[in-house]
């Protein structure tokens, strides 16, 4: 069963009331939008506003003058007596207003390209800000991931809504203004026409909800699509790509995804212009139907002529802007249903926070941190990843984490620098719990790259600064970690030193091999102020002789202060003060090198296995 019909099945089931409780309870979405609109600019809200009201009340001024001038050209004609005074004023008048409409248009077009572009800016600003405050366990969950996409994508994109809305307080004042009209002369007219336009209004938001709820259910195919799409045509992916012959794969799994979605959305978009056009057919039934009523009303001799293209004009203009009343409201109900995903994104918080009253980080540590009795699991995982973890790092220590992948040693990192809080035990910092500390005054105390560093397309010096972007104009201080990192190496070789841009995603940028960018990436932990360096296999990609300079840099450059280690390679481990064995998240053993040979237990048979191949 495709999507769609999965969609339809479920929506055969609890459609009628849930659809409309949905849809009326997305407009609670349109407030907090416009409050952001507002927030993008004031000034040209209050312009557009002002604008659009006045543009409103023309058509029916128009039709008024128009009616006025008919029926003194009728006397004339007809009684053969002399033009009233003031007639030309009136066709005057009416050019004006003609000259006003047009004029006014053009004023609104203005201000909503600026109105766009503007809230377009703020959102993704506001986006960009929110999701650098949330917990990085939101970003290893694909619910989560899904509907930061959607925010992204959608929440900027629906500058339509702001347009609609604006021409909704237009289309509502100006069928008020027209209706009051009818109404004087005629309000079974009125009454004609609201019921002819009212199943168009009902269609068009039911299939705006159905549009809504398929959209929602691609999301995840939306989400592979573009992946493959970068697969299909990044640099990273290039090498394997060609060489194992890929190519068709991706390619061909794109085309069966687009093609499923495309599907979905046609037979949608069909099923809507049948009953779209039947429904609006209803309506046109109805203007012709109250025109016609006019017609007969003024051969009967109840209106005159004046009066006649005044109602012809006015039941044109409130049929049309009933229609679109209704239409425009729910597109902007519509709207508001994808917008619901940029309120919850916006009214998700992050759990990992700087507590009220929290504790500056002490400066120096005095005690270092301790592990007590941690344990933790990942959120959405049944199985815990690290069990009663106990062990300390003080002042002036250098300790290592060795053990077999996926054991816990980038997990215990993630805990010390709070990317994630423990689940139970605690991490004390001297003394004191980490979570009672200032949050960014901790992270300022840490140094820390992980294996996963980021390769920044930018320049060789910003990619140092991002170690500590205040520092980014001190071409002094990234110069000085450059060379503690042995970055400066890399940079020398560089055309344009440290100005060179880095990565193939801009013009002139140069690609770096994995150990040079390891040593760019090194500089960042260097530039900080750090009272606590972690490196989680930082040499991995580097060469025996830079990674032995790399260490003996690190290992001067890191005396007293505290340093946390992870490798595999036991050349590097064995000049630490203390190493951790880290065995199915437990800590197995720790002490000395030495003496952790000496006692024979997991860590000496790794360090057996190692040295074997070298001898
Ligand atoms: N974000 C995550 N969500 C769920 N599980 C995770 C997450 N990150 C890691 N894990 C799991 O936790 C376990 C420990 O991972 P961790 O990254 O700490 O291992 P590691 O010892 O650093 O391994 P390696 O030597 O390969 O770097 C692994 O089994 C992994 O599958
Ligand atoms: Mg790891």
């Amino acid at each position: 069963m495709t999507k769609i019909k999965k969609i339809m099945k479920a929506d055969t089931v609890w459609m009628p009331r849930k659809d409309w409780h949905d849809r009326f309870n997305s407009l609670k979405n349109v407030p907090p939008i416009f409050q952001m609109v507002w927030e993008a600019a004031p000034g040209v809200v209050a312009a557009s506003l002002l604008i659009r009201v006045t543009a409103a009340v023309l058509p029916l001024g128009m039709l008024m003058v128009t009616r006025r001038i008919i029926d003194a050209i009728y006397v004339v004609t007809s009684h053969h007596t002399k033009l009233p005074s003031g007639f030309w004023h009136l066709v005057a008048l009416e050019f004006v207003l003609a000259c006003m409409v047009i004029i006014l248009g053009r004023l609104v077009d203005f201000c909503d390209t600026a109105l766009n572009e503007r809230y377009t800016r703020h959102v993704n600003t506001r986006i960009m800000r929110h999701a650098a405050t949330l917990d990085l366990s939101r970003y290893e969950d694909p619910e989560f991931y899904d509907r930061l996409e959607r925010a992204r994508v959608q929440g900027a994109d629906r500058v339509g809504m702001i347009q609609e809305s604006g021409q909704l307080v237009q289309q509502v004042i100006s069928t008020l203004t027209l209706a009051a009209g009818i109404c004087v002369i005629s309000p079974w007219i009125m009454f004609a026409l609201i019921v002819c336009v009212v199943p168009e209004f009902l269609c068009e938001t039911k299939f705006a909800f159905l549009g809504y709820s398929l959209s929602v259910g691609q999301t995840p195919a939306r989400r592979e699509l573009d992946y493959l799409r970068i697969l299909g045509t990044s640099k990273e992916s290039a090498k394997e790509l060609k060489l194992f012959g890929l190519g068709q794969f991706f390619s061909g799994r794109y085309e069966s995804i687009s093609k499923d979605i495309h599907r979905e959305n046609l037979e949608l978009a069909g099923r809507r212009l049948v009953w779209g056009s039947l429904l609006a057919l209803l309506g046109t039934v109805g203007y012709f139907a109250t025109y016609a009523y006019g017609i007969y009303l003024t051969l009967a001799g109840a209106l005159t002529l004046g009066t006649l293209t005044f109602l012809a004009g006015a039941i044109a203009g409130a049929s049309t802007n009933i229609q679109s009343v209704f239409s425009t409201f729910s597109h902007i109900a519509d709207h508001a249903l994808f917008l619901t995903d940029l309120i919850e994104f916006f009214a998700v918080k992050p759990k990992i926070y700087s507590k009220a009253g929290s504790l500056p980080g002490p400066r120096p540590m005095r005690e270092g941190f301790e592990f007590r009795d941690v344990s933790f699991c990942y959120p959405r995982k049944s199985k815990p990843v690290l069990e009663n973890v106990n062990f300390r790092i003080e002042p002036g220590e250098r300790i290592a984490l060795v053990g077999a992948n996926g054991h816990g040693k980038t997990t215990i990192v993630k805990l010390m620098t709070r990317l994630y809080d423990v689940s139970s035990g605690q991490i004390l910092l001297d003394g004191i719990d980490l979570r009672e500390y200032n949050l960014e005054d901790l992270w300022k105390n840490i140094g820390v790259i992980f294996q996963d560093f980021m390769r920044y397309d930018m320049t060789v010096a910003d990619n140092i600064a991002t170690g500590k972007i205040d520092e980014r104009n001190n071409a002094f201080r990234l110069r000085a970690a450059a060379f503690k990192s042995l970055a400066e190496t890399v940079v020398q070789k560089l055309p344009q030193s440290y100005d060179q841009m880095l990565g193939c995603r801009f013009a002139g940028g140069v690609d770096l091999s994995g150990g040079e960018w390891q040593k760019i990436a090194l500089a960042r932990a260097y530039l900080r102020d750090a009272q606590l360096l972690i490196l989680d296999e930082p040499t991995a990609a580097l060469d025996a002789r830079s990674e032995h300079e790399v260490f003996q840099r690190f290992a001067d450059l890191t005396k007293g202060k505290m340093s946390v280690l992870i490798s595999h390679r036991f050349s590097t481990v064995r000049m630490s003060d203390r190493i951790l064995v880290v065995e199915n998240g437990r800590i197995a053993e720790q002490g000395a090198h030495n003496q952790l040979l000496r006692s024979g237990g997991a860590y000496a048979e790794m360090f057996e296995l190692q040295a074997a191949h070298y001898r």
